[in-house]
């Protein structure tokens, strides 16, 4: 078994779940979410403006870390790498898919749900998992749960996250970090209001800074 690679590290602990459907949009996003705080992004393959929106900010914006989302099969770890990404999550996880992030040396954080399926990706060598869909396993209250008997493992949760709730989850000593869709909302990637995410970066930097102080 090979070690995963760890994460680059982010300067905030929040993480933008995006779906890019026109891949114009994805320099002037990068750009407007560092300019509000954010140097990490998630790029999902949902949409297949996404291999190429990754290509266009890794080339383009080199202070944004730019990685791919929704990564749920084996071929696409080659083709997320290709394209330049620096890291990789996915909802689940199969022995297969860890195999092939590790092989290509891939920073990977493997979603989970159960305890049983911590344990194994913490057998295959994982200590962050993204906890997926975090909301609907049973949010804060999982995650305390799961600080029990699994304390040595970290977590992302990603799924109903929120500005109203951002900060409780960041507080819980075994989440790293939280990811969600609310900073880029569909209608203003379309309307191309690059003025208004940069304004939700900016306040998911403050609730973030303010429960790390907390
Ligand atoms: C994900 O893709 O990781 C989640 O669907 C994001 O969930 P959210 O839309 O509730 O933030």
């Amino acid at each position: 078994m090979t070690t995963p690679v760890a994460l680059p590290a982010f300067t905030t602990r929040v993480l933008p779940v995006i779906v890019i459907t026109d891949v114009a949009q994805a320099v002037p996003l990068a750009e407007a979410l560092l300019a509000g705080g954010i140097d990490a992004m998630e790029i999902t393959l949902r949409h297949v403006a996404g291999l190429p929106a990754i290509e266009a900010v890794a080339r383009a914006v080199p202070d944004m870390r730019v990685g791919a989302g929704t990564v749920t099969k084996v071929h696409e770890v080659e083709q997320v790498c290709n394209a330049g990404a620096g890291f990789a999550l996915s909802p689940g996880f199969t022995p297969e898919l860890l195999d092939a992030v590790q092989a290509a040396s891939l920073p990977f954080v493997p979603g989970v749900m159960t305890p049983g399926e911590v344990m194994r990706a913490r057998e295959l060598g994982f200590g962050l998992m993204k906890l997926f869909p975090a909301e609907q396993a049973g949010g804060i209250g999982m995650l305390r749960a799961l600080a029990g008997p699994l304390g040595d493992v970290r977590f992302c949760p990603t799924g109903g996250v929120s500005p109203a709730n951002l900060a409780d989850f960041l507080k819980q000593p075994n989440v790293a970090m939280v990811g969600g869709s609310w900073l880029t909302p569909l209608e203003a990637l379309q309307a191309r209001d690059w003025g208004r995410i940069t304004a939700l970066a900016r306040q998911a930097c403050e609730l973030a800074a303010s429960a790390t102080a907390a």
